[in-house]
C-alpha cells in the first residue's frame, strides 16, 4: 500500500494520503533556526538548541500525535463551518476533503481543497532570516462570493524544555504577551532576550495572544473556541501561556485568491518590523525560495549519479544527501522521537557524521571535526556527550557569553566535571575520529589542518595529527586479558556492555585507524610513525585473525569472566554484524576468512528488509553480556535491523568484489523500495529509519525512529565510496566501482578541488568490479590526478 510518491523533478515527496500510519517528518532551516514538521503541521521550533531555546511547545509521545504545530484555519462565515489547511487539527473527513503534503528540501507544503476553497501552507526558514514563514495562498474555486475568516495558531513554549514540563511555579508567571503595531510579542520574561513575535504582511482584523482564550478549556486545536465561535477576544496578558493568533477577514470572489504571509521569528517588536518590511513584496520571498533551491542544488551538484537504478539515482542526488547533511546540521537530538530533552553532540555519531558529506558540506563538516578534537582527552578518549560550548577557547567563549544569568541558563558544568573518567569511556568514540579526518584531506586538500593546534578537554593543546595519534595509542594500551580492546563502557552498541571484557569490534576499528594513520603518514613523509603504524598493523593482523576467529565468522567480544560472545557455541546472539563488517572492511580479516565471514553475514543475518544486528535474539538476561538481553527480540539492538551497520555490510561486500550482493543488501534496506509497502513499514520512504523490528518480532518490517540517524550518512558514504567506487585519495581521484553484474553502465558527475569530472563508467564485460582502462580528457592514463585548474574534465573507465 502507498500514500505518495516522489516527484523528482521538483525534489519533493508528495503524500497524497495523508491518514498515514505514523508521522512523517521534514526540517526546515539550513542555519541556526530549524524546524521539525510533520506531514499534518504537527512539530516545533527552535533557535539553536532545541532544548534550551525552544520556540513552540511540543507534546511528544502523546495523542493525538504531534501536537501543536503551525496551524491555519479557515472558517466559512455563511454556514460557520471550518477546516484546516493540513489535515490535522480539524481532521475533515477524507471523502469530503482532499489533502496533499509537498515535503521538499527544506520546504513543506500543506495543501487542501474543500468546498470549493483551495489553500496552500508553505513553510519554511529562508536563508539569512531567524523567522519560520507561513505562505498561505487562498483561491475561491466556487462561483459565489465566499466571505471567510482566516485564523493562524501556535502554541509558544518557556523557551527550556524541562521547564515546559515540569514545575509551573516559576514558569507559568514569567512569560507574557503583547501586541502592538500588527505583531504579537511575546516575551519570557526573566530573560533578558527573551522575545519572540508573530507578525504577517497585512494589518490583522484582530489578534489572540492567550492559549486559553484561543482554544476553550474543555476543546482542542481540532474545535478550538476562537475558530468555531469565528472571534478573538483580543487579550494580551503577563503571565500565562500563549499563542500565535491573528486573524484577517477575506472577501473572495469567484476565481480570486489571497496570499498571506507570516512570520514567526526569534526577535521582539524591531525584529518584527524588519521581516515585514524585507517582504512587503512577495517577490522576495519567492527569491528566498529560490537561494533555498541553489543552496541545495550546489550540493546536489557535487555528486550527480545517473545510473540503471532510479532507487540508488533519486536517493543519492536527494534524499540520502538530504538526510545526511541534516544530520550534520542538526545532530541529532530533534526529531519526533527525540524531543530536545538531550542536546549537544554524541562523540561517536557526530565523528562517523562528520565523514559521509564532506564533500558537499567541507565547512560543516570541518566544524564538527574541530567540536571533537576539542572534545578527546590527552589520553586520547573522547567525551561521550558533549556542549561544543564547553570546550571552546576562553576569547570564543566570552564572545558568547550571556550578560546576566536567569534561571534557564543552559547549566555548565564546573571545569573538572565535564570531563568524565576512563569508567564512562567509549571504547569506539574516537576511534571514528580518525578516518573522518583523513577523509576530510583527502576530500579538501586541506593538508594544513593537520597541523592546525587545538586544545584538548582536559587541558593543554596540539595538532590535530597529534590528537589521531593519542587515539591509537589509547586504544593501543586499552586492551584485556585477552589482547584485545576492552570495550569500557560499550563499543557503538551502546547496549552491548561486556560487563567490563574485551570487544572485537573495537580492535577492528583500531586497525583501521591505523591504516589511516599509515597511509596519512606514508603521504605525509613522516617515516618514523610510518613504519611504527605499519609494524602495529603487521602484528594486528596475524593476532586477530588468529584468536577472534570462531570458524566461519569472527566472534564479537569475550566477556569479563572469559566468556565468549558472538560464537557459533552460544545459544543466543551468535553472530553479530558489526565485528564481523569490520573485520573485513578494515582490511584484518584475510581474504579467504573475510569470504566466509560474509556469506556467514548472508546465511544468518540476511532479511528481506536489511541485515540482523545479531542473532538468534537474546531471550534470557545476563548482564556479563550486557543490556542487549534486556531488550524485547526483534527490537533495538537485539537481533532488529538496525539500519547504521547495513551499509558497513554493503562496503565490505564491495572490497570483495561482490556488487550483486551489495545491492541486493542496499535494494532491502533501502526505503525507496519500500514505498508500496507502507502497511508494513510504516515510516516515510525517503529516509532511514534508526531501526526495523527483525524476525523475531510481531512487527517484523516496520521501521522506528526516522531521520536522525547515521545509517543516512553511512549509507550516502558506502554508495557513492565503494558500489559507485569513486573516492578521494590524497592527490587523485580514484574510481573503483563494485556494481551488479547486470548494469552496463552508469555516470557520475563528481566535483573534487575545484574540477568537475564527467564520469562514464562502461561495464561491456558485465563484471561486478575491475578496471581495465582509464581514460582522462581522451589519453589513456592509469590514475586520475587532481589537475585544480577549475575545469570540466571528461573521465571514461571500462570495467573488466
Ligand atoms: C543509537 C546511538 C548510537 C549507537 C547505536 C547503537 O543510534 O545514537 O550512538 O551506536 O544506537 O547502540
Amino acid at each position: 500500500m502507498r500514500y505518495g510518491y516522489f516527484d523528482t523533478e521538483n525534489d519533493e515527496y508528495v503524500i497524497d494520503r495523508v491518514d498515514l500510519p505514523t508521522s512523517w517528518t521534514n526540517y526546515l532551516g539550513v542555519e541556526d533556526m530549524c524546524a521539525v514538521v510533520n506531514h499534518t503541521a504537527g512539530g516545533y521550533l527552535f533557535y539553536r538548541s532545541p532544548e534550551y531555546h525552544r520556540i513552540t511547545r511540543f507534546r511528544g509521545n502523546a495523542i493525538p500525535m504531534d501536537r501543536p504545530g503551525d496551524y491555519v484555519y479557515i472558517r466559512d462565515r455563511e454556514d460557520g463551518d471550518y477546516f484546516s489547511i493540513s489535515w490535522q487539527p480539524v481532521g475533515k473527513p477524507l471523502d469530503q476533503a482532499k489533502y496533499v503534503t509537498r515535503h521538499g528540501l527544506s520546504v513543506t507544503t500543506y495543501e487542501c481543497d474543500y468546498k470549493g476553497i483551495h489553500a496552500t501552507q508553505k513553510m519554511s526558514i529562508p536563508i539569512g532570516d531567524n523567522a519560520l514563514i507561513w505562505d498561505v495562498n487562498i483561491r475561491n474555486d466556487s462561483d459565489r462570493v465566499r466571505e471567510l475568516d482566516v485564523f493562524t495558531y501556535a502554541e509558544f513554549s518557556f523557551h527550556h524544555v524541562p521547564i515546559d514540563n515540569q514545575n509551573f511555579q516559576m514558569s507559568l508567571y514569567c512569560a507574557g504577551s503583547d501586541y502592538m503595531d500588527g505583531a504579537i510579542i511575546y516575551d519570557l520574561y526573566y530573560e533578558e532576550e527573551g522575545y519572540q513575535y508573530f507578525t504577517a504582511n497585512f494589518e490583522p482584523d484582530g489578534y489572540e495572544c492567550l492559549r486559553d482564550n484561543f482554544i476553550g478549556t474543555y476543546n482542542t486545536e481540532t474545535n478550538p473556541r476562537a475558530v468555531a465561535e469565528g472571534n478573538c477576544t483580543g487579550q494580551v496578558l503577563k503571565g500565562g501561556n500563549h499563542c500565535a493568533c491573528l486573524q484577517k477577514s477575506l472577501r473572495l470572489n469567484p476565481g480570486e485568491s489571497a496570499r498571506l504571509i507570516y512570520f514567526l521569528g526569534e526577535g521582539a517588536l524591531s525584529e518584527s518590523k524588519e521581516i515585514r518590511e524585507k517582504y512587503k513584496d512577495p517577490e522576495a520571498l519567492d527569491r528566498a525560495y529560490g537561494e533555498l533551491k541553489s543552496f541545495w542544488k550546489k550540493k546536489q551538484e557535487k555528486f550527480m549519479v545517473t545510473s540503471p537504478e532510479d532507487g540508488i539515482d533519486t536517493m543519492i542526488n536527494t534524499w540520502t544527501l538530504y538526510q545526511s547533511e541534516i544530520n550534520v546540521m542538526f545532530s541529532r537530538f530533534a526529531s519526533f522521537i527525540e524531543v530536545g530533552g538531550r542536546t549537544g553532540l554524541g562523540y561517536r555519531d557526530t565523528a562517523q557524521d562528520a565523514m559521509t558529506v564532506i564533500a558537499t558540506n567541507p565547512e560543516g563538516c570541518k566544524k564538527r571535526i574541530v567540536e571533537l578534537l576539542r572534545a578527546l582527552t590527552t589520553s586520547g578518549y573522547g567525551i561521550h556527550l558533549f556542549e561544543p560550548g564547553w570546550f571552546l577557547p576562553e576569547e570564543e567563549k566570552e564572545k558568547k557569553k550571556k550578560p546576566f544569568k536567569s534561571p534557564t541558563v543552559i547549566p555548565e558544568p564546573e571545569g573538572a566535571s565535564k570531563v568524565h573518567g576512563l569508567s564512562d569511556a567509549c571504547a569506539d568514540d574516537a576511534l571514528w575520529l580518525v578516518p573522518s579526518i583523513t577523509e576530510y584531506v583527502k576530500e579538501t586538500g586541506n593538508f594544513e589542518f593537520l597541523s592546525e593546534h587545538y586544545g584538548y578537554a582536559d587541558g593543554g593543546d596540539g595538532t590535530v595529527y597529534d590528537h589521531m595519534k593519542r587515539i591509537v595509542t589509547f586504544s593501543l594500551q586499552q586492551v584485556g586479558d585477552n589482547g584485545i580492546c576492552k570495550g569500557l563502557r560499550a563499543d557503538w552498541n551502546d547496549c552491548l556492555n561486556l560487563g567490563g571484557g574485551e570487544s572485537t569490534l573495537v580492535s577492528f576499528l583500531l586497525y583501521r585507524a591505523l591504516v589511516c594513520l599509515s597511509e596519512l603518514s606514508g603521504f605525509m613523509g613522516y617515516e618514523a610513525d610510518k613504519k611504527n603504524y605499519d609494524d602495529e598493523l603487521d602484528r594486528l593482523r596475524t593476532f586477530l585473525n588468529d584468536t577472534l576467529w570462531d570458524g566461519a565468522w569472527f566472534i564479537r567480544g569475550i566477556t569479563h569472566n572469559g566468556k565468549k560472545i558472538g560464537s557459533s557455541q552460544n545459544k543466543e546472539g551468535r553472530i553479530h554484524l558489526e565485528s564481523n563488517a569490520w573485520a573485513v572492511l578494515s582490511g584484518a580479516a584475510k581474504e579467504e576468512k573475510a569470504r566466509i565471514t560474509l556469506n556467514s553475514i548472508h546465511e544468518h543475518l540476511s532479511t528481506p528488509y536489511g541485515i540482523l544486528l545479531n542473532a538468534p535474539a537474546y531471550t534470557e538476561p545476563d548482564d556479563d553480556i550486557g543490556f542487549v538481553t534486556r531488550v524485547y527480540p526483534g527490537l533495538k539492538e537485539n537481533s532488529s535491523i538496525f539500519s547504521h551497520p547495513n551499509p558497513w555490510v554493503w562496503s565490505a561486500e564491495c572490497t570483495m568484489g561482490n556488487g550483486d550482493r551489495a545491492f541486493e543488501y542496499y535494494r532491502s534496506l533501502c526505503p525507496y523500495y519500500q514505498n508500496d509497502r507502507i502497511e508494513i513499514r510504516h515510516a516515510e520512504p525517503y529516509s532511514y529509519c534508526q531501526f526495523i523490528s527483525g524476525r523475531d518480532h510481531t512487527s517484523y518490517g516496520e521501521a522506528h525512529h526516522p531521520f536522525m540517524t547515521g545509517s543516512g550518512g553511512w549509507s550516502y558514504f558506502a554508495v557513492t565510496h565503494y558500489i559507485l567506487g569513486i573516492k578521494p585519495g590524497f592527490d587523485e581521484l580514484t574510481v573503483d566501482p563494485c556494481i551488479p553484474a547486470a548494469w552496463d553502465s552508469f555516470s557520475v558527475k563528481r566535483n573534487f578541488r575545484g574540477d568537475i569530472f564527467e564520469i562514464n563508467v562502461e561495464n561491456p564485460a558485465h563484471v561486478q568490479k575491475g578496471v581495465k582502462e582509464i581514460y582522462v580528457d581522451g589519453v589513456r592514463t592509469d590514475r586520475i590526478a587532481c589537475p585544480r585548474d577549475g575545469r570540466q574534465h571528461s573521465v571514461r573507465v571500462v570495467m573488466g
